[in-house]
């Protein structure tokens, strides 16, 4: 079997620190399972600007091109960067060229952590979703878009919600056959109240399923319901689909039901080549958290759960995505916390720490096995 090649790209604020924990694992992995991973590291965000003045360097963009998975960390906001460097080189232009079009982002309830869930164990317990976000369009990537100076000296600013139905299709099909893998349920979220294009997207989801997925239950929910259904009763759902900045939004209030957002990971997918690749990035859902970067103290399971991830969708070992899952409920369940787990007065950990209870974790597990 060939190896698996896998890019580094720890950018921003806590992704390297977080990062770092994500490679120990993988490096585990190979060593000890002999599971075919190679791991290269590329200079990507701040540091890169600084040395390379750019973002992402030419070299970075070439040995992503060239990577069957990304493992990627976090973005800055680069406060005094001028816009255009940004853009060249943030984490939506990779999920745009490398046509990620579908963002997975499972969010669980983890039953260890239930005294520092902001939600209480019969709301939640037992939650099990897959966000299915559409990454590549939608708000954040229509034209027009800009701002300029009206003719009366005051500012407007323009961005387009725009899908053509072909993008709404290849996105819903990801999500149908997500669902066919879990509990067979499919809700598609959208604004189709007052949107237009919600419209589009609520036929074009219809027909779909008419077509080809008619076992998978499908329903349909406004989006501003979805946020208050996501706290009132998350375990209604098993998979979402949604657009662009609406799965941004969700997915970070269905943070709370994972007990923090550092522990979400999420997966963004492209379409299988004539070649059967699938062009892959997995990032934690965090972001960069500039205030607690280089302090050790970040939580690293977003980023261990997007190797998980990974092993899933990349490199064709789900037994081994599972048993690292599990491995991370292990930790969790002997009381390992970083801060932003801790229930008062519960000792918490950094983030080395943390990565090492998972191998810990996993090393009892091996053993088990014999
Ligand atoms: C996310 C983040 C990004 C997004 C930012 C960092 C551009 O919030 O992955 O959810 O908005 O997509
Ligand atoms: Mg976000």
């Amino acid at each position: 079997m060939t190896a698996h090649r896998i890019l580094v790209l720890g950018g921003d604020g806590v992704g390297p620190e977080v990062t770092a924990q994500a490679v120990r694992v993988a490096q585990w992995l190979i060593a000890r399972c002999g599971i075919p991973l190679e791991l290269v590291e590329a200079p990507y965000g701040m540091s890169a600007w600084q040395a390379h003045g750019a973002i992402l360097p030419d070299p970075t963009l070439a040995a992503v091109r060239n990577a069957d998975a990304i493992l990627f960390g976090a973005i800055g906001d680069y406060p005094g960067v001028p816009v255009e460097i940004r853009r060249a080189g943030s984490v939506l232009r990779l999920r745009r060229e490398l046509g990620l079009f579908a963002n997975l982002r499972p969010v669980r309830y983890w039953s260890p952590l239930s005294a520092s869930c902001p939600l209480r164990a019969e709301v939640a317990g037992g939650t099990d979703i897959a966000i299915v976000r559409e990454n590549t369009g939608g708000l954040y990537f229509g034209t027009p878009r800009g701002t300029t100076t009206l003719a009366d000296g005051r500012r407007e600013s323009v961005n387009t919600l725009r899908y053509a139905s072909d993008e709404i299709e290849r996105v819903a099909r990801f999500a149908f056959e997500l669902a066919r893998t879990r509990g067979g349920r499919l809700c598609s979220v959208d604004k189709s109240n007052v949107l237009e294009n919600g419209v589009l997207w609520r036929q074009t989801v219809t027909a779909l399923h008419a077509r080809e997925y008619a076992d998978v239950a499908l329903s349909h929910m406004l989006v501003d319901n979805c946020a208050m259904q996501l706290v009132r009763d998350p375990r209604q759902f098993d998979v979402i689909v949604t657009e662009n900045m609406f799965g941004d939004i969700l997915s970070d209030g269905a943070g709370a039901i994972a007990g923090s957002l550092g522990m979400l990971p999420s997966a963004s997918l492209g379409a299988v080549d004539a070649a059967g690749h699938r062009p892959a990035l997995y990032e934690p859902v965090h972001g960069s958290a500039p205030d607690i970067a280089g302090k050790g103290l970040a939580n690293p399971i977003g980023a261990i759960l997007s190797l998980a991830l990974l092993l899933r969708h990349s490199a064709g070992v789900p037994d081994v995505a599972a048993m690292l899952e599990a491995a991370v409920e292990g930790a969790l369940s002997g009381g390992a916390r970083t801060a932003d787990i801790a229930a008062p007065g519960e000792p918490v950990i950094g983030t080395v720490a943390m990565g090492d209870a998972v191998l810990a974790a996993l090393e009892a597990a091996l053993r088990a096995r014999g």
